[in-house]
């Protein structure tokens, strides 16, 4: 994946390395991504085994530590562990002394201090886990980080992509809805565009980032006028809680003007994929039939998310056992 960071902070002279955003994946960000999916498809594989299960983490402990809800990428990344043989942890803000007022930096150190090889941070603040691998030694991967980052899922995304068609090289990509809270938006942009692939960002100018240069995307405000020639349709949930004011009339005026009904999903040309990171609101950017049709690969971004994540905790920390065995 990644050089090592040539200048470790001060104070971690053996520091590892990190997933924090997409650019961590090395100058060549095409090369790393195509390093996490070769890896993939090698745990795509052991997932599928009767025991899927391998000793390449024997030993290693991997935190999670998430100040923020979460379903599939807390549970994709502690299956993903425990189907290396990595002990886990877990931290739930809900339950630990940040309730009490600990600190950030306090959480820390005191889960540092139990011997942790990596730790996975989510948080509402963009910039959370890089402050947290200024403080740690573990690997830091960022599980998502306010509007920033969410590195993991667009490797998955890249992934899901690659299943159905060869490469993402000139393949066209409409990111539809709230790209201006989406974190996932912003990872998938850098990830697709690295591979090649054509982006074009479809929402009211509301939701839309309100700067966008240096963006190597296309924007339009017309679903309808994109929908024909998309290769793959991404949804995006309204993310209500990270918003501060009213950026849309109503829900019904969204869906009517972007939302993907079954009647814009029939235009979608032959072989173009519905995807959506989760969760899905049904019946407000994508129709609830619409998220259970054959193209609709929703279900398979979840699935793939546990090996591309076995992928990228191996890469960090990979022990020099050999992961390919019969099993633990
Ligand atoms: C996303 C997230 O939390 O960033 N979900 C996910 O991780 N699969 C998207 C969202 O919250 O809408």
């Amino acid at each position: 994946m990644s050089a090592p960071d040539p200048t470790p902070p001060a104070g971690h002279p053996t520091r590892r390395r990190d997933l924090l955003g997409i650019a961590d994946l090395g100058p060549d960000v095409a090369g790393g991504i195509d390093e996490v999916m070769e890896l993939t498809d090698s745990f795509v594989e052991v997932s599928r085994r009767p025991i899927p299960k391998v000793p390449a983490l024997r030993g290693k402990t991997v935190a999670s530590l998430f100040f923020e809800d979460s379903t599939r990428t807390r549970l994709s990344f502690e299956t993903a562990a425990k189907r290396l043989s990595a002990d886990t942890m877990t931290f739930s803000v809900s339950t630990s002394s940040v309730k009490k007022g600990e600190s950030l930096r306090d959480t820390v150190e005191t889960i540092e201090a139990m011997g942790v090889d990596a730790i996975v941070v989510r948080h509402g603040s963009s910039g959370v886990p890089r402050q947290v691998a200024r403080w740690a030694d573990a690997a830091v991967i960022n599980a998502g980080d306010g509007w920033h980052e969410h590195p993991t899922q667009a490797l998955l995304d890249c992934y899901t992509i690659r299943q159905h068609r060869d490469s993402l090289a000139g393949a066209h990509v409409a990111i539809v809805g709230d790209v201006k809270h989406s974190r996932v938006a912003r990872s998938n942009v850098a990830a697709f565009t690295a591979l090649g692939a054509r982006v074009t960002l479809v929402a009211p100018p509301t939701l839309l980032p309100p700067n966008l240069d240096g963006w190597p995307v296309e924007v339009s405000h017309d679903l309808d006028a994109v929908l024909g020639e998309t290769d793959v349709c991404y949804l995006l949930r309204m993310q209500r809680e990270r918003m501060t004011e009213a950026l849309i009339p109503t829900l019904r005026e969204y869906t009517a003007t972007y939302g993907l009904t079954s009647r814009r999903a029939d235009r979608l040309a032959k072989g173009a994929l519905i995807m959506h990171p989760g969760p899905m609101n049904r019946g407000v950017e994508i129709a609830a039939e619409v998220a259970d049709r054959p193209d609709a690969v929703i279900v398979d971004q979840v699935r793939n998310g546990v090996a591309v994540r076995m992928a990228v905790l191996f890469l960090l920390l990979g022990s020099g056992t050999e992961w390919g065995g019969d099993g633990a």
